[in-house]
């Protein structure tokens, strides 16, 4: 009991809590608490680092206030040019408790039905019905928060309202339609627990529907509407960057919602009401620069995409406005058109900027990919993270958030690695050393804001299974709730290049103090059996 309230820093617990404890872990046939069954416990699931008690936030506010746990091209299967496209997965990411998926859909090749692949590549078309099937039966597998589908529109309005028609039959009642034309606030997660969401640019010519009909006969179809060139204008730097992602091969992204490019056809005809019912969360497309694009309009709220490079650039002359525009509406980030092997960006300039989504390539690989996880282990794993009061707030002066002003440390978080354990149960003997037993050290560090991202190691243990470290590091967190605790084990080789012995990353902001079993994970992130570290938290 003394343990529990002084060391792991619970002080609610009681005293039958504790003999609860030595009951169930009395497991080596030996009444009591003793030596061997205490070590077994605190390396047990009964002591994981984050609370079990899973989604304890409030979930009542807008969808604005909320990292939400996004994908980007959820269909497919490897790289962004060749890969097949398949619900497979869409499936495996909603089962990780993925929230927003992103489907590009085009007409099939004779133009009578609706595919989903990624436009001017070489990837092996999957039917719309059998992804929107798919995301019908595992939407709530993993969590019961609303499921956003993207939809990255190339359809001609016949085959838009096929998908209006498709999306109504599959999502019947539980798809969410807004009565009026444009939300003036989003609603929250609560209210939307086990509906579906669509989200994409609404067709502008239902919008002018009056002026087209006015233009329908005998105008010239190949004639645009408008104001396709405008975005990007006011800060060239910014138009140049789309370009150049076009250059890359890749032009998928920039028909999204901001360019215009297959606007003509459409721009021609009346299109289906029904489809643009479907649309809960409008992608809006901004006319002028990144100053007009981030401007908040009080009666109504939208989504915005920008790439990678976009937020960079847009970063570092509006950080303050991307802030205030994130309050209410959503900033979606995509990886840049150059990433075709499916590789990913960090999401903390995304993040600390106030970007709810952050599309990822889930079926990627590699660090930013485990902070991506790391954050949405936050708030029992449910997809949605509340964002940082300090994102949210106006100060009584109307001032924002600025993150490019470094703040003081706010609290300093010590982190001891003793110990690890279970390679011995899960690799190949001869896996990291043919010889002799293997040679592990232990990275560990901070992703956060620049200010608080720093790595550092432990000493590499020669020849043990079962190393113990013993070594204690100090991190200071500007912003400390944005910081994720990042652990990786790696096993020395003089010759080659050292192996992987494990990862994870931890949101610090749910991290319990006291002496904890953080349990590891592959490269892909799923959980290893055995390997455990054993790890002490403590804020000063
Ligand atoms: C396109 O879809 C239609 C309707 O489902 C189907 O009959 C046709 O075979 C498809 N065309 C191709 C080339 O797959
Ligand atoms: C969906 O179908 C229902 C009837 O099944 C119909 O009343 C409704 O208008 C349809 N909605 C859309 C957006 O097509
Ligand atoms: C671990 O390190 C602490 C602090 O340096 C030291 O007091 C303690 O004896 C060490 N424990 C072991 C088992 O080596």
């Amino acid at each position: 009991h003394r343990f529990l309230t002084e060391v792991q820093g619970d002080d609610k617990v009681t005293k039958e809590d504790a003999q609860g404890i030595i009951n169930s872990s009395s497991i080596l046939h030996r009444r009591g608490l003793h030596l061997d069954a205490f070590f077994k416990y605190l390396l047990s699931d009964a002591n994981l680092p984050l609370s079990p008690v899973g989604v304890h936030r409030d979930m009542s506010a807008p969808l604005s206030h909320y990292f939400i746990y996004t994908g980007h091209n959820s269909y497919l299967t490897g790289n962004q040019l060749s890969s097949d496209c398949s619900d497979a997965p869409i499936i495996q990411a909603l089962h990780k408790g993925v929230r927003v998926i992103e489907l590009d859909i085009w007409p099939n090749s004779s133009k009578e039905n609706v595919d989903v692949l990624h436009g001017g590549t070489f990837t092996s078309p999957v039917e719309l019905i059998k992804c929107l099937k798919s995301i019908n039966n595992h939407a709530f597998v993993a969590s019961d928060y609303p499921v956003v589908i993207t939809l990255e529109d190339h359809l001609t309005p016949d085959l838009q309202a096929k998908v209006a028609e498709m999306v109504n039959q599959t999502f019947r009642e539980i798809l969410f339609t807004p009565g009026s034309e444009c939300l003036k606030e989003f609603p929250s997660p609560q209210s939307m627990k086990k509906r579906v969401i669509i989200s994409t640019k609404p067709p502008k010519e239902y919008l002018e529907a009056k002026e087209i009909k006015e233009k329908e006969n005998g105008s010239d179809r190949s004639k645009p509407l408008g104001d396709e060139e405008a975005w990007g204008k006011e800060v060239p730097d910014l138009e140049g960057s789309i370009r150049g992602d076009n250059k890359n091969g890749d032009d998928e992204d920039q028909s999204d919602e901001e360019d215009d490019s297959d606007g003509d056809l459409k721009s021609q005809q009346l299109v289906a009401p029904q489809y643009k019912h479907l649309i809960a969360i409008h992608a809006g497309k901004p006319k002028g620069g990144i100053s007009e694009a981030l401007k908040v309009d009080p009666d109504k709220v939208r989504r915005l995409s920008l790439s990678e490079e976009q937020l960079e650039k847009a970063a570092k002359t509006h950080g303050k406005e991307i802030v205030r525009f994130t309050q209410r509406n959503i900033l979606r980030v995509y990886p840049k058109g150059i990433r075709v092997d499916s590789s990913n960006y960090n999401p903390l300039i995304g993040w600390m900027h106030g970007a709810q989504m952050v599309a990822f390539n889930m079926q990627g690989h590699g660090r930013s990919l485990w902070i991506m996880q790391g954050m949405f282990r936050a708030n029992g794993g449910c997809g949605y993270v509340e964002k940082p009061d300090f994102l949210l707030k106006t100060g009584p002066n109307n001032e924002i958030f600025d993150p490019k002003v470094r703040l003081p440390v706010k609290k300093t978080l010590k982190v001891t690695v003793y110990m690890g354990e279970g390679w011995y149960q899960e690799f190949p003997h001869t896996y990291f050393d043919q010889y002799s037993p293997p040679d592990f050290y232990t990275r560990v560090g901070i992703a956060g804001v620049p200010a608080d991202t720093m790595m550092t190691k432990t000493k590499t243990l020669e020849d043990n299974w079962v190393p113990a470290w013993n070594e204690t590091f100090e991190f200071p967190l500007t912003v400390p709730e944005l910081a994720l605790l990042r652990v990786e084990v790696h096993e020395y080789d003089m010759s080659e290049k050292d192996d992987f012995g494990g990862q994870t990353c931890l949101p610090v902001w749910e991290l319990r103090k006291g002496i904890r079993a953080i349990p590891l994970y592959n490269r892909k992130g799923e959980k290893f059996k055995h390997v455990r570290l054993l790890m002490r938290f403590d804020f000063v």
